[in-house]
């Protein structure tokens, strides 16, 4: 207990300090500095080599400490607050003059959160300022869900990493936001759609990938293991081409193919009993295990559509070089 305790005061001191710390949430790990400054939040930008032009997440401890840093909480966001912070919600909200530009890049919105993890929360609960935390990863890679991947990825360009153990949700928050009085959805996640509706009483439309993107972020091309890869429905099809051409294939399944054994090289299957939640938890963590192999191609089944279903094969589409299906 002594010892977490220490960790956390570690992380405040280089928080303070206006350095960066990675955080452990219930989405992913996020690359978090001190929300109010802008030489901290530089830095998060030049360790992820990300577009200065894509804006950032601040995350608080509850929603008191949110109203300074929005001009209105209206009803209907504190009955969102209630359902489902702390939690994978992403709220836009018109910002105050308290967000420096570096975080909304210049938007009028500004993207807040409570994170549910409780390391987390215990260290925000040290802070008097919101943490900036977008995902831990290289612009452009695959979201970390373990420490031992934001290690891999950005271990050298980072103080501290918070070990908080493995992502409990394992994608992305639902970044959530209205146009007018009517909500959108800008951001598939961790929230399904369906909950949301329930608590809001009606549809909130899902922004679509072809209309003109708001942000870098939203590009259709991200979240991309390094090795080629193939999001498929039907991964039998795929696994027959690249068996004739002799490949190494790595196969990434919601549930067990017999027939495909032959060809594949490593096969990761992700639920035995089609949870979507447990396929949520673990598929980043198989990305990156197989994108770690040197493998030919990767080979993903998109899963099942609904619930968070649809946030992972968002996620997988995005991931893909080639996509035969969208
Ligand atoms: O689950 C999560 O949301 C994780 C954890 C760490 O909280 N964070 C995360 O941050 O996924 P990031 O930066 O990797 O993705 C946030 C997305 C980006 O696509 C960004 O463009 C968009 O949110 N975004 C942030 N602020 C925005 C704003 N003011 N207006 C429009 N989009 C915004
Ligand atoms: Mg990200």
């Amino acid at each position: 207990m002594a010892q977490i305790t220490k960790k956390i005061e570690l992380a405040k001191a280089f928080l303070d300090a206006e350095e960066l710390v990675a955080i452990p949430t219930e989405t992913v790990y996020g690359l978090a500095a001190k929300g109010v400054s802008t030489k901290a939040l530089k830095k998060i930008f030049e360790a992820k080599e990300r577009p200065i032009n894509n804006p950032l997440i601040l995350h608080f401890k509850d929603i008191k400490s949110i109203a300074p840093f929005v001009s209105e909480l209206t009803e209907e966001i504190h009955t969102l607050a209630e359902h489902f912070w702390p939690g994978p919600l992403t709220l836009l909200l018109p910002k105050s003059s308290q967000v420096p530009e570096i975080v909304t890049a210049g938007l009028e919105r500004v993207a807040v959160r409570i994170p549910n993890h409780s390391k987390t929360l215990e260290l925000l609960a040290l802070l008097d300022y919101p943490l900036a935390a977008p995902s831990a990863n290289p612009s452009g890679y695959i979201s970390p869900t373990r420490p031992k991947h934001v290690e891999r990825l950005l271990g050298n360009k980072i103080p501290l990493i918070l070990d908080g153990g493995p992502c409990d949700s394992g994608i992305e928050s639902t970044i959530l936001g209205w146009e007018g009085n009517t909500p959108v959805i800008y951001r598939q996640g961790g929230i399904p759609m369906e909950d949301i509706e329930k608590v809001l009483g009606r549809k909130p439309r899902i922004h679509q990938k072809s209309e003109v993107l708001h942000t870098p972020g939203m590009s259709l091309s991200h979240y991309a293991p390094n090795t080629k890869t193939i999001v498929t429905k039907d991964i039998l099809e795929h696994l027959q081409h690249y068996h004739d051409r002799d490949q190494k294939v790595g196969l990434i399944s919601f549930q067990k193919h017999p027939m495909a054994q032959k060809s594949i090289a490593k096969e990761i299957v992700l639920s035995k009993d089609g949870d979507l939640e447990e396929m949520a938890r673990k598929i980043y963590d198989a990305m990156h295990q197989l994108d770690s192999l040197g493998l030919d191609v990767l080979i993903i089944e998109t899963a099942p559509e609904k619930g968070i279903g649809n946030a992972i094969n968002d996620r997988l589409y995005r991931s893909a070089s080639i996509n035969k299906d969208n």
